[in-house]
């Protein structure tokens, strides 16, 4: 069922409830927190920037990081208000509680254009709770009008992406909600051939709905990363002092019985970098052919590809007509262990495939690379974006108006 957009609603002089995911990274320099990515900020100006031009007040809500259901003057959201100030070159308003009195008198006073940003949602344990009260002093706010665009937060059935809407009137997707089921929905139900899955980070246990569900439609999975040595080792090879999901072994194995099963190439690496250490300069050394009888050696560790698997993986890439990539293949943060992490981005860039970022440290790699503007789509969610793909339902989408 289609769901109400943006565009369907009469916005011009109403207060518009807007969920928007500001969840964005930040470090502390000098007791000043500085914003180290915006794309969840700037990704969310389509939506601001239509409501102020068509005469909306915009009243945003927003969690930052877990602060578990108390005020922390460490979660709070007035340095986001700060950047999005600069963003939009409009003053942005801020009330230091979502709910109550004060947020009512803030709004109360806004003008057609304003834009108004509610303290972290999550300062009240009832946001997490979906507590229908809470949800209630949220929709309040508003003139029957709310919008999500909190992609990344819609895999949760909190008071402000699922509750609120009970109590308003017309709860319509924004634009980066509408940008990120376009591709990771429509675009992945049938995607052109070959359809290649590059799957790493950390942990099979983490992954095993969406491999499944990605089994159905893809023809090819390069299976990458720390996830790797765990089918390493179900296949007999040694992994030395790698990171394993002892007990795992068997859903491995079982993954790839059904690849083989499917006529799904589930392919893995074929050697690999290794290190003692974890750490910028360390020794590393490149493994032999991987194989039951020549593995990652006792005391060390994989910690990327070696260079016959980025051939490997390179071929793949440039012979796919859609390509999903989710996790990276080495622990790229580490200049020495970024080889294979890089190599990736760059022929995912060069590719003419449909070429999409499942959410996660992909996505900060390929930024690192400086190669995002190549790919077809980047998503601003992590776990939404794996919910979405393995076919689970989010309630923040669930939630809101359908499209009649
Ligand atoms: C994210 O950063 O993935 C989203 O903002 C969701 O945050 P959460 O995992 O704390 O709910």
């Amino acid at each position: 069922m289609s769901k109400l957009s943006l565009r369907d609603l009469d916005v011009r002089g109403k207060r518009v409830l807007v969920r928007v995911d500001f969840n964005v990274p930040t470090e502390e320099r000098d007791g000043k927190i500085f914003i180290t990515d915006d794309t969840r900020i700037q990704e969310s100006l389509p939506t601001i920037n239509y409501l102020r031009d068509n005469g909306a007040r915009t009243i945003l809500m927003a969690h930052f990081g877990r602060p578990k259901g108390r005020p922390n003057e460490k979660y709070s959201l007035r340095p986001v208000g700060l950047a999005l100030h600069d963003l939009i070159g409009h003053p942005v308003a801020f009330s230091h509680d979502c709910i109550g009195a004060d947020a009512e008198a803030i709004v109360r006073e806004m003008k057609e254009g304003d834009v108004t940003l509610l303290e972290n949602l999550r300062f009240h344990a009832e946001e997490e709770a979906n507590d229908p009260k809470f949800a209630e002093s949220l929709g309040k706010l508003s003139d029957g009008l709310y919008v999500n665009d909190a992609f990344g937060a819609a895999h949760r059935a909190h008071a402000s992406t699922a509750g609120v809407t009970k109590f308003v009137r017309q709860a319509a997707m924004g634009f980066l909600m509408e940008k990120e089921l376009k591709y990771l929905h429509e675009e992945l139900a049938q995607p052109a051939k070959p359809f290649l899955v590059i799957m790493g980070g950390g942990k099979v246990s983490d992954k095993i709905g969406v491999i499944k569900a990605l089994m159905e439609k893809a023809d090819t999975f390069l299976i990458c990363g720390a996830m790797a040595n765990t089918f390493f080792k179900a296949r007999g090879i040694p992994v030395g002092a790698s990171r394993v999901e002892a007990d795992k072994l068997d859903l491995a194995r079982e993954l790839l019985a059904l690849a083989e099963k499917k006529g799904v190439k589930l392919i893995l690496p074929i050697d690999a970098l290794e290190t003692q250490e974890i750490k910028a300069g360390a020794e590393t050394h490149q493994t032999g052919r991987l194989s039951p009888n020549d593995g990652v050696r006792d005391g060390w560790q994989a910690v990327d590809l070696g260079p016959e698997s980025i051939r490997l993986f390179q071929s793949e890439i440039a012979r796919a007509k859609t390509i999903l990539w989710n996790g990276p293949p080495g622990i790229f943060e580490i200049a020495d262990f970024a080889a294979g992490t890089r190599a990736i981005a760059e022929a995912m860039a060069k590719s003419d495939a449909v070429t999409i970022i499942g959410g996660g440290d992909s996505v900060t790699a390929v930024k690192q690379a400086g190669l995002a503007d190549k790919m077809t789509f980047i998503s601003t969610g992590g776990g939404a974006s794996l919910e979405l793909i393995e076919g689970k339902d989010l309630p923040g989408v669930a939630a809101l108006t359908d499209a009649s």
